[in-house]
C-alpha cells in the first residue's frame, strides 16, 4: 500500500560551527534547526513559517539534500535520504525542486530563459540537444508570453522571473516542491498572482509543497497545514484556518498580533511577542520563547517543552497552554 507521506522528517537538527581565535578553532555553535519532526502527506501544501533567522531556510536545504544535517533524519516517499552520496540522491533530486525569494540572482543573466528552463532536463537525458518543444509547453503553463524562450532574464519583470524559475523546477515532473519566500520580493499585487499560479500548477501537477514564509496571511491562503519556527524549533502545527483562527502558542498568537490590521480603527489587544529574538549561537535555556513570552511560568526557564499532541491534529510546545 502507498504510503500517505511523502516526506517525515524525524528530530532534524543543524550546527553550524562558529570559528574564533588566531587559529580558527571552533569556540561555539548556531544553533539553527534544533530537534524538528514532522510529516507532509501526499497532496498537501505544508506552510513552514517564523521570523526572519528562526532556520526555514536551513530546513529546506537539509530537506532537500543540499547542506548535510547535524543529526536527524529525512525520508522522502519511504526512502531514508539523509546520508545518500551524489550519485544515490540524483533519482530523487529530480523529484525534489526548489523555487528562491529571489528569481534575479537565482538565473544565469547571460543564458535564454529557454537555455535556463530546458537545463534540468539536458542534465537529466545527460545530451546536449536541445529540448525546445517541452520548453516552450512549460513556459506556456507557468503563463509566460510567446517568444519568451528567446530572451533573456533582464527583459522580465520581478514576477514574470519568478515563473520562469517555477517552469525550471517543473520541466523534471518533480512529486515534491520546496517554495522558500517565493513571493517575499514582490510587490504586493504580483504576489497574488504567484500564489494563484502555484495552487493552479499544484493540482495540474498533482505536487505535494512546502511553503516557507515569514508571512503568516500567505500561507493561510494557500496551506492546508502551518508548522510555526522560533529560534530553530518548531513551536506548534496545525491546520491553517484551525491555527490561525485559535492560535495555541504564544508565539502563533504574537505573530498574528503582528499582522498590520487593514483597519487602523481597530485597535489590537497586544502588541506581539516583546523584545527581539535572541541569538540562535546562545539560545536562552527551557522554552527558546520564555525571553519574549507574556504567560512564562517558572518551568519555562528550565525545561524546553516538548511538541505534543492537542487533538484534531494539533501539536503545540508549551508548558501554559
Ligand atoms: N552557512 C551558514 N553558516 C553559519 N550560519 C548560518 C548559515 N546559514 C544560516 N546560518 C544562520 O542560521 C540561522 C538560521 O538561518 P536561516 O535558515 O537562513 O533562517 P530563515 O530562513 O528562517 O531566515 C541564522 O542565525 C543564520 O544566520
Ligand atoms: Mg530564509
Amino acid at each position: 500500500m502507498p504510503l500517505p507521506e511523502l516526506l517525515t522528517v524525524e528530530g532534524l537538527s543543524k550546527v553550524f560551527p562558529v570559528k574564533g581565535g588566531v587559529f580558527g578553532k571552533i569556540v561555539g555553535g548556531i544553533r539553527a534547526v534544533d530537534d524538528v519532526s514532522f510529516r507532509i502527506m501526499k497532496g498537501e501544501v505544508f506552510g513552514m513559517v517564523g521570523e526572519s533567522g528562526c532556520g526555514k531556510t536551513t530546513l529546506g536545504r537539509m530537506i532537500l539534500g543540499l547542506l548535510p544535517a547535524s543529526s536527524g533524519r529525512v525520508i522522502f516517499d519511504g526512502d531514508e535520504i539523509t546520508s545518500l552520496d551524489r550519485a544515490e540522491m540524483r533519482p530523487f533530486r529530480r523529484r525534489m525542486q526548489i523555487i528562491f525569494q529571489d528569481p534575479v540572482g537565482s538565473l544565469n543573466p547571460r543564458k535564454t530563459v529557454g537555455s535556463i528552463v530546458g537545463e534540468p532536463l539536458r542534465v537529466a537525458r545527460r545530451s546536449g540537444e536541445s529540448v525546445p518543444a517541452e520548453v516552450e509547453e512549460i513556459l506556456r503553463t507557468v503563463g509566460l508570453p510567446e517568444g519568451s524562450a528567446h530572451r533573456y532574464p533582464h527583459e522580465f519583470s520581478g514576477g514574470q522571473r519568478q515563473r520562469i524559475g517555477i517552469a525550471r523546477a517543473l520541466i523534471l515532473r518533480p512529486d515534491f516542491l520546496l517554495a522558500d519566500e517565493p513571493v517575499s520580493a514582490l510587490d504586493v499585487s504580483i504576489q497574488a498572482q504567484i500564489l494563484t499560479l502555484l495552487v493552479d500548477l499544484k493540482t495540474r501537477f498533482s505536487l505535494t509543497m512546502m511553503f516557507i514564509s515569514h508571512d503568516l496571511r500567505v500561507v493561510r491562503s494557500l496551506c492546508d497545514r502551518v508548522g510555526v519556527m522560533y529560534l530553530g524549533r518548531l513551536v506548534e502545527v496545525g491546520a491553517a484556518e484551525e491555527l490561525y483562527s485559535r492560535p495555541m502558542h504564544p508565539y502563533t498568537e504574537a505573530l498574528i498580533e503582528a499582522i498590520p490590521e487593514p483597519d487602523p480603527s481597530i485597535r489590537r489587544r497586544s502588541e506581539g511577542a516583546e523584545g527581539e529574538m535572541p541569538s540562535p549561537s546562545d539560545p536562552p535555556p527551557g522554552c527558546h520563547f520564555h525571553t519574549r513570552c507574556p504567560l512564562r511560568i517558572d518551568r519555562c526557564f528550565h525545561e524546553i517543552p516538548a511538541l505534543t499532541p492537542r487533538g484534531e491534529g494539533r501539536l503545540a510546545a508549551c508548558h501554559v497552554r
